[in-house]
């Protein structure tokens, strides 16, 4: 399970990120968010702009990023809520990284189904490039969180990185995703196994194959 502690209050913390604002751009999201919700339940919106906030970090700092106090501060203050409220959500929530992370953060699943697929050796190849739970490695690149099953256990072992998961890994098909990831490129998604779509049986679909190529429609046929 992830460490779900924040960063330390420092003075260089406060320093780097005292007085941090959303861009424009984002103050404008935000209120699309909060005008989503009835006057007075303006609270309700802290989730996406949590999201909004560790992006925007992220930007500035070419990291998947992260939710310094001050700037969760920032949010608190944004909503009219006080400050343990927003860190009740922050610290609970994986997907809020509450200490510095790297370009690319690698989240695998340690799950059962995950384990008995082969997430040892995916671990291990992870470990063999320097990333480490909690830190961020030498080059800047990565980090490394074991985290619980992210519903593709049926195209285990798989990890997600940053916004995008990549399935059906073996060691050597992780570390074709981390090289293009290295390299600039984008990888393919979903699921590594030639030949497979999504989910379906191996050997292909055995029900609804007319959705393999199209949105086809089924209901004049009940
Ligand atoms: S156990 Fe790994 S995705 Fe479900």
């Amino acid at each position: 399970m992830a460490a779900r502690k924040i960063a330390a209050d420092t003075p260089e913390l406060r320093e780097r990120w005292g007085g941090w604002t959303f861009t424009e751009e984002n103050r404008a999201k935000a209120d699309w968010h909060i005008k989503k919700y009835p006057e007075g339940r303006q609270k309700s919106a802290v989730m996406p702009l949590l999201d909004l906030a560790q992006r925007q970090v992220g930007a500035e700092t070419d990291t998947q990023g992260w939710l310094p106090l001050p700037v969760m501060e920032y949010v608190a203050e944004y909503l009219g809520m006080p400050i343990i409220r927003v860190l009740e959500v922050a610290t609970f929530y994986t997907m809020y990284n509450l200490e510095p992370v790297g370009k690319f953060h690698v989240q695998v699943c340690g799950t059962t189904p995950c384990m008995l697929r082969g997430s040892d050796d995916i671990i291990a190849a992870c470990k063999k490039r320097g990333m480490k739970a909690g830190h961020v490695s030498d080059d800047g690149l990565w980090s490394f969180t074991e985290v619980e099953c992210m519903g593709n256990c049926a195209t285990a072992p798989m990890v997600q990185i940053n916004d995008d998961n990549y399935e059906d890994l073996t060691a050597e098909r992780l570390d074709s995703v981390l090289d293009a990831l290295a390299a600039g490129e984008q990888p393919k998604t979903g699921t590594q196994e030639p030949g497979r779509h999504t989910s379906e049986p191996a050997g292909g679909p055995t029900t609804l194959k007319d959705m393999v190529t199209e949105n086809y429609d089924y209901r004049g046929e009940w």
